[in-house]
């Protein structure tokens, strides 16, 4: 087993110890800086956290793909904040606005790239079991951010529609990274299925936290700018959910293009607050996550290892309560 500190400690080191090509500056450059910008590293902390429940020393063979999870996470950002028109991420100006979309585009490109050196640098005897669930989840983040945005064009979107999506573009990345360490520390099948599953749940009640926090939160903490999901027509779990709520004139406000961008906002949270979205999105995150620790738990984890599990669960959602 291994402290929540020495996770700490091993992230801080990893991050600041970082490298990427120095030549061409401007394609390199943005990639330092997305890394410099900060951000949670979840992915990597997550991936160790799962890997101390199964080894007890941290090498090279777990740090370098640990550090592949937050590269491949943060290229998506990059290619996101073209698609989502965000001029703001981890409170800086987004690649596409410092440089331009070319930057980001090829800049994403390379960081792609750079990830799945990491992920390769897994230990010989899982080498293809790694690479093989590093590219499926890849694959499976692309089909979720096209659901996304076709999701924007349509006012029917259902609540098992929505899932799909949040699983696919959130979900699989964190259920990657948490298998990725069990995987590394030598766990069996079955226990790599199950912290697969949790990581899978954390990822959903951490993008419904994301949902709620694009309307409600605090921008200097969440980094990015309050209701742009609003502004995108995104079928956020709050829209999915006021609508089934039989929210009125939601649909009408979302579509509205003449409503100057903070009124707008304000129209469409104040329908959120008609159907107590609030609380309503609070309890799903709460259940989404002990069902994430519920699935993860297997008969062989000792209480230590299932404690682990818990704080990691309590701190994802922590932000939001
Ligand atoms: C943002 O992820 C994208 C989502 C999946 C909601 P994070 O909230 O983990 O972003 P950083 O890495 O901390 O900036
Ligand atoms: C992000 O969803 C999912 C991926 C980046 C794959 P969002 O579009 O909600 O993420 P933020 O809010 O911009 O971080
Ligand atoms: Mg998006
Ligand atoms: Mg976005
Ligand atoms: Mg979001």
């Amino acid at each position: 087993m291994i402290s929540e500190g020495r996770i700490d400690e091993a992230v801080k080191r990893l991050f600041s110890g970082i490298e990427f090509q120095a030549e061409p500056a401007g394609l390199y450059d943005p990639l330092r800086y997305m890394i410099e910008i900060g951000g949670k590293r979840l992915r990597p902390r997550l991936c160790l956290t799962t890997y101390g429940i199964y080894a007890d020393e941290l090498t090279p063979e777990v740090l370098e793909p640990a550090a592949g999870l937050e590269v491949f996470h943060t290229f998506t950002l990059i290619h996101d904040d073209i698609m989502d028109r965000s001029p703001l991420r981890r409170g800086h100006d987004t690649v596409w606005k410092k440089w331009s979309e070319d930057t980001a585009i090829l800049s994403g490109d390379v960081m792609c790239i750079d990830a799945y050196k990491r992920i390769a640098k897994a230990p010989k005897a899982v080498l293809g079991e790694a690479l093989d669930l590093f590219s499926k989840t890849a694959a499976e983040v692309c089909d979720g951010q096209q659901l996304d945005m076709d999701f924007e064009k349509r006012d029917d979107v259902t609540m098992s529609e929505y899932m799909n999506m949040i699983g696919l573009k959130t979900g699989v990345l964190l259920a990657c990274s948490a298998q990725m360490g069990a995987l590394i520390a030598g766990a069996g099948k079955p226990s790599q299925e199950a912290i697969y599953e949790y990581g899978y749940y954390l990822g959903l009640a951490f993008q419904v936290a994301d949902d709620y926090l694009d309307a409600y939160g605090d921008e200097k903490v969440f980094g990015k700018p309050i209701g742009g999901d609003i502004l995108n027509c995104k079928k956020s779990w709050l829209t999915v959910k006021a609508a089934e709520k039989g929210a009125v004139g939601l649909t009408e406000a979302l579509n509205d293009t003449t409503l100057p961008p903070a009124e707008k906002i304000a129209r469409v949270k104040a329908i959120y607050d008609s159907v107590d979205i609030v609380s309503e999105a609070k309890k799903a995150i709460s259940d989404l996550s002990t069902r994430a620790v519920f699935k993860g738990t297997d008969a062989a984890m000792g209480a230590e290892e299932h404690e682990a599990l818990k704080q990691f669960a309590h701190a994802l959602v922590g932000r939001t309560m």
